[in-house]
């Protein structure tokens, strides 16, 4: 067995070229540290050309076992979530492991009460409130796939992702709370399930007790089903004893072309990359308050609120609401109130919190803080520093920590308090991750001082093994662009020390807030508009969100054409078809897109012209109509 943490610069070293050298002994040496029913016969098996990737294959496990069971003996009393609601007047709630553990074998039983066996999948669709990383959980503890779909997307996004993926059972709450607003979450569901013949159940939990419409013989409410089980009086519920192939979970994300895909993890490996990364990047240690901004709708809230930290025991607290709301120094009293010694959170966040200047930050006592991290879009040195110095008072390392739903943990990024950091840069590779940068061409490029397309050459644990019910999908995606690589879609330099910095995604997928939404997507819903012929969306540099939405619009010839109004219609209709993040920020009116003579859309120039670089377009000759470039630089906004 390997020590599971790295201890020094030095022993970084040593260990990430012991496990580019021996992979395999190495995950399986890691891979020691966790709860396996059956050991592994064979540690890793793949190639990336269908792709196919086992890992440990032959084990026996069930994740939830690593996440509450074996901390019982000896934690038992620690507290495993913290929960701190929406209004900071509502009571605050802790669960132990204990307690954690019974919560979850009682909503298993319900599951199960409810028809779901092994395999089935089962939508998660509620607000980030302890109930949700139980049931996120009690799935896992009963070898059901979950589904979480974040509160904010729509009931169209909802149907989508549940006909995809077959639910059979959809789990909600009456509406949630986020700052200022009531998220009529059951009313979005029904209007989502006219649409899915595949749900039979809906458990629905208490939140917010607006008013709700309970369909019979469909719909149940969550505390009956519990005050059920527990008249049964049985309140264990075995863990379910999956091998490490097994699906875990499915979550929808976004690429360039199409719907989203659900990306599938399976339950070894991302076991054990969830809980080793969390270890390492943030150096967890026991009784520390490890708080992560996140939804658990997303990947970081999959992997860094609930799989890696309960993976490693620690106390992960969750939070219902918004760093802003009800004043710009909610994210500081919680830290205070808590003495949380790590943050996690975005560079969106941090923009906007900054945004607000320093008085937010008067009177708070943020000395609890020894560890900080930035996730989910390339941070810039101005929010860096400000992070570094504000917040962390030049004392707190930050791990800029790069990866995506499909690695499913953190490939590169500092070890914190161990890897030098550097505004900016995610660093290096953890060990077991082997980063590389590809031309064009898809040649390697070697050396210092580069820059080109992030590639990973070997497998790790935690990667997507498929695309659910679309395994080509999945080979085109990630695996065609360059022979016998997982290609990331995001651009990168290495500089001179070696040291790795994204640069941003050089695909069609756009990065808003943290929140990958794929432009054709946009595109797709703006064309939904009874008035609109055509659309082309793109990204533009954005104070606070990182990037906004720019679209580009044609409409027909309709006699009302008060653009106005068109507007507002058209953010109604995106709102409607995907959700509400996903609304353009800026529409420009035009007569015609620039197009090659071939009917491609020069997304190049409209990029420029969004960025407000209109100066120099470069080369506009083989359009079809130049003269369309003028027209729509002129009214640029
Ligand atoms: O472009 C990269 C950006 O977010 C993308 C992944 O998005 P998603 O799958 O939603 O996962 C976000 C949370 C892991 C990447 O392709 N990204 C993520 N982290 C960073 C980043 N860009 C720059 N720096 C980062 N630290």
């Amino acid at each position: 067995m390997r020590e599971l943490k790295i201890s020094s610069f030095e022993n970084y070293k040593e260990v990430y070229d012991y496990s580019v050298k021996q992979p395999e002994k190495f995950w399986s040496e890691i891979a020691e540290n966790f709860t396996w029913r059956k050991k592994w016969d064979n540690v890793v098996s793949w190639n990336f050309r269908d792709p196919e990737i086992k890992w440990f294959e032959g084990a026996k496990l069930n994740i939830t076992e690593n996440c509450l069971d074996r901390h019982l003996e000896h934690n038992g009393d620690t507290p495993a979530i913290m929960w701190e609601p929406n209004d900071p007047e509502e009571e605050h709630r802790v669960l132990t492991y204990r307690q954690l553990h019974d919560k979850v074998c009682q909503f298993g039983n319900v599951l199960k009460n409810n028809g779901v066996k092994k395999g089935d999948r089962v939508c998660i669709y509620l607000p980030m409130v302890p109930e949700l990383a139980i049931a996120v959980l009690a799935c896992a503890r009963i070898g059901a796939v979950h589904s979480v779909i974040f509160g904010g997307f729509s009931a169209q996004s909802i149907a989508d992702r549940i006909n995809d993926a077959d639910c059979s059972v959809v789990v909600t709450a009456d509406g949630g709370f986020r700052g200022p607003k009531d998220i009529p979450l059951k009313e979005v569901i029904d209007d989502a399930l006219v649409q899915c013949r595949s749900v039979s159940r809906v458990i629905v939990l208490t939140r917010s007790r607006t008013a709700v419409s309970m369909i019979k013989g469909r719909d149940v409410w969550w505390e009956d089903e519990i005050k059920k089980v527990e008249t049964q009086g049985n309140p264990d519920c075995p863990p379910e004893e999956m091998d490490a192939e097994d699906v875990l979970f499915i979550l929808y994300t976004s690429g360039s072309t199409g719907k989203p895909k659900g990306i599938v993890h399976t339950c070894g490996g991302y076991m054990v990359f969830a809980g080793y990364t969390f270890a390492n990047v943030f150096q967890y240690q026991p009784e520390e308050i490890y708080f992560c901004t996140a939804d658990i709708g997303w990947i970081t809230g999959h992997t860094y609120i609930v799989y890696g930290p309960l993976s490693q025991g620690a106390t992960t607290l969750l939070f219902e609401g918004v760093p802003t709301w009800p004043g710009p120094d909610r994210l500081w009293n919680i830290v205070d109130e808590y003495k949380v010694n790590i943050l996690y959170t975005a560079p969106t966040a941090i923009r906007s919190l900054m945004s607000f200047g320093n008085e937010a930050l008067q009177g708070k006592d943020l000395s609890s803080i020894t560890k900080l991290g930035s996730v989910g879009e390339p941070i810039n040195e101005e929010a860096w520093h400000w992070f570094n110095e504000k917040i962390g008072k030049g004392q707190a390392p930050i791990a800029d920590t790069w990866w995506q739903t499909e690695t499913g943990g953190v490939m590169i990024s500092p070890i914190a308090g161990i890897t030098p950091t550097k505004p900016g840069y995610a660093t290096l590779p953890l060990p077991g991750i082997q980063p590389c940068l590809v031309d064009e061409n898809g040649r390697e490029i070697t050396g210092n001082g580069v820059s080109g397309n992030l590639c990973i050459k070997y497998p790790w644990p935690g990667m997507l093994r498929t695309t659910y019910g679309d395994h080509e999908r999945c080979r085109q995606t990630y695996f065609s662009a360059y022979p016998d690589m997982y290609f990331t879609g995001d651009g990168c330099l290495r500089d001179e020390d070696g040291y790795y910095k994204i640069t941003g995604r050089v695909d069609d997928v756009l990065n808003v807030s943290g929140h990958r939404i794929g432009t054709a997507e946009v595109e797709n819903a703006i064309n939904m508009h009874a008035d609109v012929v055509e659309s082309a969306v793109v990204g533009y540099p954005h104070a606070i969100k990182g990037q906004g939405i720019y679209a580009y619009v044609i409409l027909g010839n309709s006699t009302h054409n008060d653009k106005e109004l068109v507007t507002k219609d058209i953010l109604k209709t995106v709102t409607r078809l995907i959700g509400a993040i996903a609304k353009p920020d800026k529409i420009q009116f035009v007569a015609g897109l620039p197009k090659t003579r071939s009917g491609k859309i020069m997304r190049r120039i409209l990029r420029k012209i969004a960025e407000g670089e209109t100066g120099n377009l470069g080369d506009t000759s083989t359009l079809l109509d130049p003269a369309v470039v003028e027209e729509i630089r002129q009214g640029a906004l």
